[in-house]
């Protein structure tokens, strides 16, 4: 599978992030998730017991949550090759033409952030998932034909962080969605013993589950933590990390008891006091914050919206009596921040 054989700068090398060390490989691994993990079992037996392409999944959820774990390990657990691209990046036809006659018997074509897709290159898509066909259109005005080319059976799997976001037709063409949700602190918890075995870090449980318990329900976020806190433990202490080094280390990275981190504060604080509360619109609130709209709306908001600490409204984002009250807690223990 050498993918120098295209020639379309859209390909994401495969495994070139931070978090590949610590990515589950096989389904067994992927903790958590117990539905998804259940019927996605099923499916992978179902097909390679068939000898059949995986039908396509759409995988949806907040950022960190598994997507592209689930991904890769859909691709592992069918023995398959794997293709990568950003829906941003694809932009043009003719690369995603490259791309899908490239693909082999049963291959996955794994597209993040899959709303992000053009609307010209998502029409191409449409043959190519129902019938896997790609039809080109050659030459211009009367000239102009339909030529039709047969691909290789293959399994998109597509990543969002909301379903809204996509198209109908897309959406429709998909044969199985999962909805990745928050994780527990339980599995949060076994999350970062397995990440702090893969790391050698020496960890305490209860350091172990302080982490899980202020990691916003989010994997990514839990091995982010636990990266931080055992810097402190080896700058600081002796490597170990115990109950108070990782205190110690969650103070330092100013997370509160319940994970909210400053930004989450400013948030909070901003609709509280800049906007009387509230609503205020999300491009508004973008500008006040400095962030992107889009990190806020996607990256924020839907842990304060799971904490019940904010509400979207038709007129915009208002604070609810909890986040109040949080605020309220945060004024006296923070007060420089409000
Ligand atoms: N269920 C899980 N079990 C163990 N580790 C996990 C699990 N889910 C996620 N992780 C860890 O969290 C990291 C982030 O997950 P991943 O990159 O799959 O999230 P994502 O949903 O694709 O995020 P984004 O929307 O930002 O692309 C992974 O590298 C992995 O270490
Ligand atoms: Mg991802």
């Amino acid at each position: 599978m050498s993918e120098e054989r295209i020639t379309t700068a859209v390909l994401v090398p495969e495994e070139d992030d931070l978090d590949a060390s610590l990515r589950p490989r096989r389904l067994e691994d992927f903790v958590g998730q117990a539905r998804v993990k259940e019927q996605l079992a099923i499916a992978l037996e179902a097909a390679k017991g068939r000898g059949e392409a995986l039908d396509h999944v759409l995988l949806v959820g907040p950022p960190g949550l598994g997507k592209t774990s689930l991904a890769y390990i859909i691709r592992e657990e069918l023995g398959v090759g794997i293709r990568t691209v950003a829906g941003p990046a694809l932009d043009r036809k003719g690369d995603l033409a490259a791309i899908l006659t490239s693909l082999e018997d049963r291959d996955v074509l794994f597209v993040d952030e899959i709303h992000r897709l053009s609307r010209a290159v998502e029409e191409i898509l449409y043959p190519a998932l129902e019938d896997f066909r790609l039809d080109i259109v050659v030459g211009q005005g009367p000239a102009a034909r339909t030529l039709t080319l047969d691909l290789s059976p293959f399994t998109l799997v597509g990543a969002t962080t909301r379903t809204g976001l996509l198209t109908t037709p897309l959406r429709d063409r998909f044969g199985m969605t999962y909805r990745l949700e928050y994780y527990g602190v339980d599995d949060l918890t076994s999350i970062v013993g397995r990440s702090a075995r893969i790391l050698g870090v020496e960890i305490e449980a209860g350091a172990a589950s302080e982490i899980a318990r202020r990691a916003r329900g989010t994997p990514r976020v839990a091995n982010r933590i636990l990266r931080r806190v055992r810097d402190v433990a080896e700058v600081r202490h002796d490597g170990a990390v115990t109950l108070p080094v990782a205190q110690e280390a969650l103070a330092l990275l100013e997370v509160d008891e319940t994970g909210l981190e400053r930004i989450d504060r400013e948030l909070l604080s901003a609709i509280l006091f800049k906007f009387g509360g509230g609503p205020v619109g999300l491009s508004t609130l973008a500008v006040s914050l400095g962030e992107e709209a889009d990190t806020i709306e996607d990256v924020y908001e839907p842990y304060l919206l799971q904490l019940g600490l904010i509400q979207r409204t038709p007129r915009g984002r208002i604070v609810t009596e909890l986040g109040r009250e949080r605020a309220g807690a945060a004024v006296s223990d923070d007060a420089s921040l409000f």
